[in-house]
């Protein structure tokens, strides 16, 4: 992921972050997906979650930069979605990101190809590094 694109997601999920149901229209698209992925969210606190998966969005790019601290909280999350612990199967990351993108294309007011690009490096990152540990 070059400078560039690591400027243009970061600068996509400040605006994001302006709408304050973000992570909330998120979650409405991703557990609509699917209802596997529905039935894995059925006990979740939501109010909590969504903090949760706010940050883990600021840390990729960092995770990427190579920053212990944000390589670390990345793992966790690895293990806490490995086979063992949530086991949340390869496949259902492409409900993610998807999910992710459908709501950052009305979220962002200037979603432009760039954009899009950035999401699907960064995301696509934490992706594979955590489906490279299920
Ligand atoms: C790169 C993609 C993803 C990221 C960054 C992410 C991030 C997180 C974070 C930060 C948490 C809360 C803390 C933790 O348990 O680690 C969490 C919980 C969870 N995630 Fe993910 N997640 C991702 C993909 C998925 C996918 C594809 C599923 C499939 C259904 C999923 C299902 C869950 C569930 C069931 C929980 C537990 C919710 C609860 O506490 O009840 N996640 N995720």
């Amino acid at each position: 992921m070059t400078k560039q694109q690591k400027n243009v997601f970061m600068q996509s999920l400040r605006r994001c972050k302006e709408k304050e149901d973000f992570i909330d229209q998120f979650y409405r698209r991703f557990l609509g997906a699917s209802d596997e992925i529905k039935q894995m969210f059925e006990h979740t606190n939501f109010a909590a979650q969504k903090f949760k998966l706010l940050k883990s969005l600021e840390i990729i790019v960092l995770a990427i930069e190579g920053i212990p601290e944000a390589v670390h909280q990345l793992n966790l999350r690895a293990i806490s979605h490995s086979r063992e612990h949530l086991n949340v199967k390869p496949e259902l990351y492409d409900y993610w990101l998807e999910s992710l993108l459908q709501t950052v294309v009305v979220c962002d007011h200037q979603y432009n190809r760039e954009v899009e690009h950035a999401w699907r490096e960064a995301g696509g990152y934490a992706i594979k590094y955590m489906t490279d540990r299920y």
